[in-house]
This record gives structure tokens, C-alpha cells and sequence, in this order.
């Protein structure tokens, strides 16, 4: 009786039944397809708005909704966040240069589920100093994945991934954070990155949400520049980020954002 469809936790995390892992599946499909399918355009030369006006145009093809085009007054199908953007970089008519890094960031709405998942591209070559970051932010996002199963903690999730960046010399961003999602785009719970074991709400089968780790090779503060979306580090340096969307399972998590084409990181083609 307490498992009916749609129940929240005392924190306000809703509680998913067997039948919305398979909407949520459909709709992280449909983001990391396009993530895969964009890759081979991301070269020096190439603008973001234009990798972002592809991007929309295959969300429309699939018969999908962008869930970014117009939240909050965005107005992209993407955010593409180049070297050192931590997060929500505005698609434009800046070109990419040999050597620069960039987060993809795709949200779909697939029959009323959400799909949210982002991972790093290389124009060209990357350097030795920006491979180790996105090699290092990947397996972040790993460990914090390998953290999830009923009766761990989302301060553990938060923990792994710190140790794991902190460990490497590098920061985790503090200012930006995971989401809960399904029917929503962000919901309940806030999913730190960083934090400390056994605190925070206990996971339980069916819990929906986001990993999304930012890391710096700097600093771990950010500003949010004057247009109102574009956080860049303090400090300038390199940052990276990946996100998968993931269910709770009964023994751990099924992430619903796989890459089809095993392309999820930019040295694996
Ligand atoms: N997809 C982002 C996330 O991971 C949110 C982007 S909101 C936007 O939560 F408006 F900036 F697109
Ligand atoms: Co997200
Ligand atoms: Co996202």
C-alpha cells in the first residue's frame, strides 16, 4: 500500500513504479543518441550554435520536446560549455578552436518523461593536462554511480565522488548540483557532489535523478556571468562535466542515458 505510483519520501523524493523505468528509458535513449550523433561534428571551425541548430533539429525529427527551450527563458536545445564554462554555456557563433574541451548538455521530453545527459567532446587534439581532467571527471562520475543502491546515502554518492576528484589534485564544484527528475525536469532531491558518508536521505528502489559532477583543475569557485546562464571557474581554469540519468534499482542503478555507440568519452570512438 505505501508503493503506490507516485509516492514521496518525507524528503520529497518521489518513489517511480517498474512501469516509469521503461519512459525513462525511452527518453535517455533519445538524449544519448544525439550526444553519439553529434560527435563527429565537433572539429575546430565549428560554431556551438550550430552544433546546438543540429541538436534541436533531431529532437524535432525524433517527435521529441527540448526540455530547455524556453525553462527559465533559455532558448537553446543545448548548453555547450567550452574549456573553462563550468556549466549552461549559451550555443553561439564562437568557433572552436584545436584543443578546446566542451560539455554537451541535451534534456529531451520523450511522452512526458525527461532524458538528461551531458559528457565532453575534444576539438581536435587535447592536451595532456585536459585529458587527465576529463579522464578524472568520467571516473568521478563512475564512483559516484557505483555509490547508488538502496540503503546508501546520497551523502555517499557525494563523498565518493569527492575523494575520488580531491585524491587527483582537483576540485569538485560546489555551486551547481544533481537533480531528481521523471515527470519533471528538477525535482527533489538537491544531488551534491561532494559531502560526507551516511548523511543525507537514505535511497530507495525507484528514486529517479541526475550525477552530474563539475570539476576544476583550479579552484572550485564559480560566477555566473551577465548573461545570466554562462558560470565560468573563478579562476579560469579547465573544468569538465558529466551526467547520466539513473533509477534506483533493487541491487544498485540502471542508468537510463547509456551511450548506443559506446562514445560517452571523447578518447573512445
Ligand atoms: N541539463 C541541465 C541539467 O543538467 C540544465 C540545463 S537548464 C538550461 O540540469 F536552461 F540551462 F538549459
Ligand atoms: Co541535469
Ligand atoms: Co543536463
Amino acid at each position: 500500500m505505501d508503493d503506490f505510483k507516485g509516492r514521496l519520501t518525507k524528503d520529497g523524493i518521489r518513489i517511480h513504479s517498474q512501469d516509469d523505468f521503461a519512459g525513462m528509458r525511452s527518453a535517455g535513449a533519445l538524449a544519448a543518441e544525439i550526444l553519439d550523433r553529434i560527435a563527429p561534428m565537433v572539429v575546430p571551425g565549428a560554431t556551438t550554435g550550430a552544433l546546438d541548430a543540429q541538436i534541436e533539429a533531431w529532437v524535432n525529427e525524433a517527435g521529441a520536446t527540448s526540455a530547455t527551450i524556453g525553462y527559465r527563458g533559455y532558448r537553446h536545445a543545448s548548453c555547450i560549455s567550452v574549456n573553462h564554462v563550468v556549466c549552461h554555456g549559451i550555443p553561439g557563433e564562437k568557433k572552436l578552436k584545436d584543443g578546446d574541451i566542451l560539455n554537451i548538455d541535451v534534456t529531451v521530453i520523450v511522452d512526458g518523461w525527461f532524458g538528461d545527459t551531458s559528457r565532453m567532446y575534444a576539438a581536435g587534439t587535447l592536451s595532456r593536462k585536459a585529458e587527465r581532467l576529463v579522464q578524472v571527471t568520467h571516473d568521478a562520475l563512475f564512483k559516484g554511480i557505483e555509490a547508488v543502491k538502496p540503503g546508501n546515502t546520497f551523502g555517499d554518492i557525494g563523498a565518493a565522488i569527492q575523494s575520488y576528484v580531491e585524491g587527483h589534485r582537483m576540485s569538485v564544484v560546489r555551486d551547481f548540483c544533481g537533480h531528481g527528475l521523471g515527470q519533471v525536469f528538477h525535482a527533489p532531491p538537491n544531488v551534491l557532489h561532494y559531502g560526507r558518508p551516511g548523511t543525507g536521505p537514505v535511497l530507495e528502489e525507484g528514486m529517479f535523478f541526475t550525477i552530474e559532477p563539475m570539476v576544476n583543475l583550479g579552484r572550485p569557485e564559480t560566477k555566473v556571468l551577465s548573461d545570466d546562464w554562462t558560470a565560468v571557474t573563478r579562476d579560469k581554469s579547465l573544468s569538465a562535466q558529466f551526467e547520466h540519468s539513473i533509477g534506483v534499482t533493487s541491487d544498485g542503478c540502471e542508468v537510463f542515458t547509456p551511450s548506443p555507440g559506446n562514445k560517452f568519452h571523447p578518447t573512445w570512438s
